[in-house]
């Protein structure tokens, strides 16, 4: 099993141009399939997730092939619309074929989607969304069967801002005929990224960003180079990182836009952050303090996805924070291991409360995405020697963390065992 060596307990100092978006990159590869010919996707970071991706374009009759970081798609002729299992489960993302395979295939097959373990990630908003479009879906023991019956544009309310449902609706919706607005459809950056791509295609889409979205469907599609926006979460785990470690970072290549909640929150525990067009400095000469009370919420409230970077950065830092996690039932499992590091992080069902104190390296595990990138946040903190293992879970979201800790200054290897 692999894991991360890291001596912690040095300031992190240096700059980095970040990775494609993952939460943007996926459903954008997904769209890919609309398209009859080659589409180009520059900035595609090397992920496990985009690769299980890219294995289901190829077995449903895609060309595809990697040139760096420049992923080439062929959709001439998909062949089929099931997805075997064992690629469904790798990862959640695998649900928003659904729609795309409904739009070009005219049916889609597929079991429940797999994903970090946060608690219950259901599908019905996926589901009641298409069904309202026209889609007959069939809930069987071994999955989803779907046909694209008579699909027509609707209007879709979401009764929560599901990333995922909406860029599902999205995808189905560029197949129907006629008007389909989404009310109460999520903002995130991600989606806006997704509507550039598709309107690039030839789709005529609208208000993504906001909370309506209005797609006109019917249109035909041809293939686009795209380059897909900077990962904000990668960012977020670089910048809590950095004020972990009282470091100095500039991130190149994102949005801070697209970041807003997390720089406030930052600016408030004491780092200084200059932000420009495409990138982000960050300063943090002396330890991070505790902040007001901080509510995960949806885009562009301050993303669930940085939660666990964020308590790691504030159990290093000083003073206490409470943290509500309103997005997901568990998404606190990591705190055990942060707690072996000698963090002081007490947990009331929702609720986190972190005071702030000196961490020591130890053995910890990670067991999702982003809980073991802030146990790499922790022990770049912690002093003395860490191992991380889990790494498999980080690589789905980081091409390279220990690379990218280790250009910011971090002292980080991948060992094998
Ligand atoms: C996306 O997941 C992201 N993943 C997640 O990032 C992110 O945490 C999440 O959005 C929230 O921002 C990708 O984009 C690939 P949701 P998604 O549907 O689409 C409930 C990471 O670390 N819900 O917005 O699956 C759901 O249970 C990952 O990069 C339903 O109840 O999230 C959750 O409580 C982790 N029924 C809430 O809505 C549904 O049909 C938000 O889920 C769908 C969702």
């Amino acid at each position: 099993m692999n894991y991360y060596q890291i001596t912690g307990g040095r300031p992190l100092g240096g700059a980095l141009v970040v990775q494609g978006a993952k939460n943007s990159v996926l459903p954008i590869l997904a769209a890919t399939l609309l398209a009859p010919g080659e589409c180009v996707i520059h900035n595609c970071p090397n992920l496990s997730d985009v690769n299980t991706t890219l294995e289901i374009l190829r077995f449903l009759g895609c060309q595809v092939h990697r040139e760096g970081g420049t992923v080439i798609i062929d959709a001439t002729a998909p062949q089929r619309w099931d997805i075997p299992d064992q690629l469904v489960r790798e990862m959640r993302s695998s649900v928003v074929f659904l729609g795309a395979l409904l739009t070009r295939m005219g049916g889609a097959q597929l079991c429940c989607p797999g994903g970090c373990q946060l608690g219950p990630r259901p599908i019905d908003i996926h589901i009641s969304a298409l069904r309202r479009l026209g889609a007959e879906i069939r809930e069987e023991s071994d999955g989803l069967r779907c046909r694209a019956e008579e699909m027509s544009g609707r209007e879709i309310f979401l009764r929560l801002p599901s990333v995922g449902a909406t860029e599902n609706v999205m995808l189905c919706a560029c197949g129907c005929q006629g008007t389909t607005t989404i009310v109460g459809a999520a903002r995130e950056p991600e989606i806006v990224d997704l509507q550039n791509f598709l309107c690039a295609m030839g789709a005529s889409i609208s208000g993504a960003g906001s909370s309506v979205i209005t797609i006109e469907g019917g249109h035909p599609f041809h293939p686009v180079e795209h380059t897909v926006m900077g990962d904000r979460i990668a960012a977020a785990t670089y910048l809590c990182a950095a004020a972990a470690t009282k470091g100095e970072v500039t991130l190149n290549g994102v949005d801070p836009n697209h970041l807003t909640a997390v720089l406030d929150v930052l600016r408030e525990g004491g780092c200084h952050i200059e932000a420009e067009k495409k990138a982000v400095h960050c300063t943090m000469g002396r330890s991070l303090q505790g902040v007001a009370p901080i509510h995960t919420a949806p885009y562009p409230g301050f993303p669930t996805d940085a939660q666990p970077l964020l308590l790691a950065a504030l159990s290093a830092g000083r003073g206490n924070t409470m943290l509500v996690e309103h997005m997901f039932d568990s998404r606190y499992r990591y705190i055990d291991e942060l707690r072996r590091m000698g963090a002081n992080i007490q947990v009331y069902g929702r609720v986190a409360v972190v005071n702030g104190g000196k961490l020591r390296g130890c053995r910890a595990e990670g067991s999702d995405l982003r809980g073991g990138a802030a146990l790499v946040v922790a022990a770049l903190a912690a002093q003395g020697e860490s191992e991380v293992s889990g790494l498999q879970y980080i690589h789905r979201g980081y091409e390279d963390l220990a690379r990218d800790m280790e250009r910011l200054g971090g002292t980080i290897k991948t060992r094998i065992s």
